[in-house]
């Protein structure tokens, strides 16, 4: 687990105590200590520590240093099924994002996947420090696992031409244990190996020769489903959306382009991406048509971003579409066993246990008729 904080001093090691009980901290590590700069504006101590091997489905308690913070605890996911996680895209930092957080907080996942757009600091550098202040009750106790967006690019021409500065100093990632160069894609699994999932760039290179492509390719082939029932792909722009927004972009049409084949030709089960504001969720699909052996795909953009819902849809409504909405919400994937898994939609207007839309999904490796 890597454990990051951010101080105002960058004095002594950044080192995390922590152990299995209370107050009682039988084991010490200690990490790295960085900071970036953006014009004007210089970062505090960003501090991370990588900690463990931990055991799975586990309660640790855990302060960080070198200015002890109070203790905190978090709970590792577990080693086999079931497993949930929490997918929430475009998240910001609204009422309505304090909404959407107060609801996964009662959902006890294991593990958050966020498909891009987090702070929506958009170039004003003290709003990824509020961002993180707003997040932290909830990420100090589970895994949160991102994937960037637009809006985590902030490029200035000519100004500043470095982009992901913010980004990638303070959400750093796996992604040199998955043979990944870069913060901006990368995988990992879970569940004892039961779930692979692949976070990609949607804001990276991802043309057929490009760094990206070849990982994802390389990645992708070294899965054995007889091993991994369960593969899980999370993008930002979606390939599949049937909202009036952001149709026609180059991150949703040339990286499916670009990989769609990939993706079908590795029996991937499910898609989850963001940037529209809004919830959608399509059938199996692949090459645009019903396709039962192509991933579901499925936009959680909706978590409660400052620019508000996308509420106008193109009509009619396709019929590989099978059900949109324009509100504020999160979703959960609860892998159950080896051929079963539940997704469910959560509205912020509903309480945290009445599901919206829910649906059963068969993993594809137990599908005879969709073998490779
Ligand atoms: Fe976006």
């Amino acid at each position: 687990m890597r454990v990051s904080w951010i101080t105002e001093s960058s004095s002594s090691l950044a080192k995390v105590d922590y152990g299995l009980s209370p107050g009682s901290y039988g084991y010490t590590a200690s990490g790295t200590t960085s900071s970036y700069k953006y014009l004007l504006y210089e970062s505090g101590a960003i501090r991370d520590v990588v900690i463990g091997p931990l055991k799975p489905s586990t309660v640790y308690y855990y302060r960080c240093g070198p200015n002890l913070s109070p203790e905190f605890s978090f709970k590792t996911p577990p080693a086999q099924f079931p497993i949930k996680f929490a997918v929430v895209g475009d998240l910001g930092q609204t009422e309505w994002t304090a909404s959407t957080l107060q609801h996964l907080a009662k959902s006890n996942y294991d593990i958050l996947l966020l498909p891009g757009d987090l702070s929506y600091a958009d170039l004003d550098q003290p709003m990824w420090d509020n961002f993180g202040r707003l997040v932290e009750p909830l990420a100090r106790q589970r895994p949160w696992m991102v994937t960037q967006g637009n809006h985590e690019v902030e490029k200035i021409p000519l100004v500043h031409s470095q982009p992901f500065t913010a980004y990638n100093a303070r959400w750093r990632m796996p992604f040199e244990e998955s043979g990944s160069d870069s913060n901006l894609y990368y995988s990992f699994d879970a569940a004892g190996g039961g779930v692979h999932v692949v976070m990609l760039g949607s804001y990276a290179d991802f043309g057929r020769d490009s760094v990206q492509y070849k990982w994802l390719k390389d990645d992708l082939g070294k899965v054995d489903r007889g091993r991994t029932p369960w593969v899980v792909v999370v993008i930002h722009a979606p390939w599949y959306n049937s909202n009036s927004a952001h149709q026609g972009e180059s991150e949703s049409d040339d990286m499916k382009a670009a990989m769609e084949e990939l993706i079908y030709g590795a029996r991937v089960d499910v898609v989850l991406a963001g940037h529209v504001h809004a919830y959608e969720r399509f059938t199996r699909v692949y090459n645009d048509k019903a396709d039962k052996c192509g991933p579901v795909h499925i936009t959680i953009g909706d978590g409660g971003n400052r620019e508000g819902l996308a509420s106008k849809y193109i009509d009619p409504k396709p019929e590989i579409s099978l059900f949109r909405e324009a509100s504020f919400g999160h979703g959960q994937l609860e892998v159950v066993n080896a051929s079963h898994a539940q997704w469910t939609w959560h509205r912020n207007q509903d309480d945290e246990a009445v599901a919206s839309d829910s649906f059963w999904l068969t993993s594809l490796s137990s599908d005879p008729a969709c073998k490779l």
